[in-house]
């Protein structure tokens, strides 16, 4: 069992379950060719971001950490026309290579992309925005997940779901005494999860094209 494998594997569910699609391609080939990290979610997992928002009828979605706007554009398929989402990006390069995208996918008027670290723009968004988030995908710096569970959490309804990508890290995460800040970050927000009793949430590890990793999926009760 190898990557080989486990990108075939994705290659495979990819031809039957998800077809082509040409918006998601070019928006890869833009992302790619600007030059930004190869890091998006993998196609299948956008579509189960797909799925999740379509399931809790979402109408207002928050994602933390931007990119390119792959995983934006999946999600932000499933809203309905009056749907909003919002990503917060610090890089202004990928800022300006989300814009872009999202106008080629026709979601400027769903996707508002808000400037700036995350940290700074959170607050700022509890302010602004009167209604809460059905769904929030943390996909952002991994030593600040802690901060921005508790900022989902002020940004939530019960029945909101929120997803944190990236908490297996190749099993990295079993480093107790890790000096990697993303490891100590990912172990904390761990720590904070199962302790909190306004949710419930389980991590799925994952195989694919993008190699070993998980993402946790907390309903908040
Ligand atoms: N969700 C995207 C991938 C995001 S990669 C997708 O699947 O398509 C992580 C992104 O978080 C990068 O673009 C990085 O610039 C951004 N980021 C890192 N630290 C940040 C911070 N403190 N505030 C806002 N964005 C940040
Ligand atoms: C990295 C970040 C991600 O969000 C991801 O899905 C994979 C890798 C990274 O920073 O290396
Ligand atoms: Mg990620």
């Amino acid at each position: 069992m190898d990557n080989q494998v486990w990108s075939d594997v994705d290659s495979y569910i990819n031809d039957h379950l998800l077809g082509k699609d040409d918006v998601l391609e070019k928006v890869l080939f833009n992302t790619t060719q600007a030059g930004l990290p190869n890091i998006q979610v993998s196609a299948a997992q956008g579509k189960l971001l797909y799925q999740l928002a379509l399931m809790v009828k979402a109408k207002n979605i928050l994602e933390i950490g931007t990119l390119g706007g792959y995983s934006a554009i999946s999600m932000a398929r499933a809203l309905p026309k009056c749907g909003k989402l919002v990503t917060l990006e610090a890089d202004l390069r990928h800022v300006e290579v989300a814009k872009n995208n999202v106008r080629l996918a026709g979601l400027e008027n769903i996707i508002d992309i808000k400037i700036g670290k995350a940290l700074d723009t959170l607050p700022l968004l509890v302010r602004s925005q009167p209604q809460k988030f059905d769904v929030i995908f943390i996909d952002a710096d991994k030593e600040n997940i802690p901060h921005y569970y508790d900022w989902s959490i002020k940004l939530s309804h019960s029945g909101s779901i929120i997803i944190v990508d990236n908490v297996v890290r190749q099993g990295q995460i079993l480093q107790a005494e890790s000096n990697d800040l993303r490891i100590r970050g990912v172990r904390h927000f761990y720590e904070i999860v199962g302790q909190d009793k306004r949710v419930t949430a389980t991590t799925m590890q994952t195989v694919g094209s993008k190699g070993y990793d998980g993402f946790c999926l907390i309903h908040v009760l």
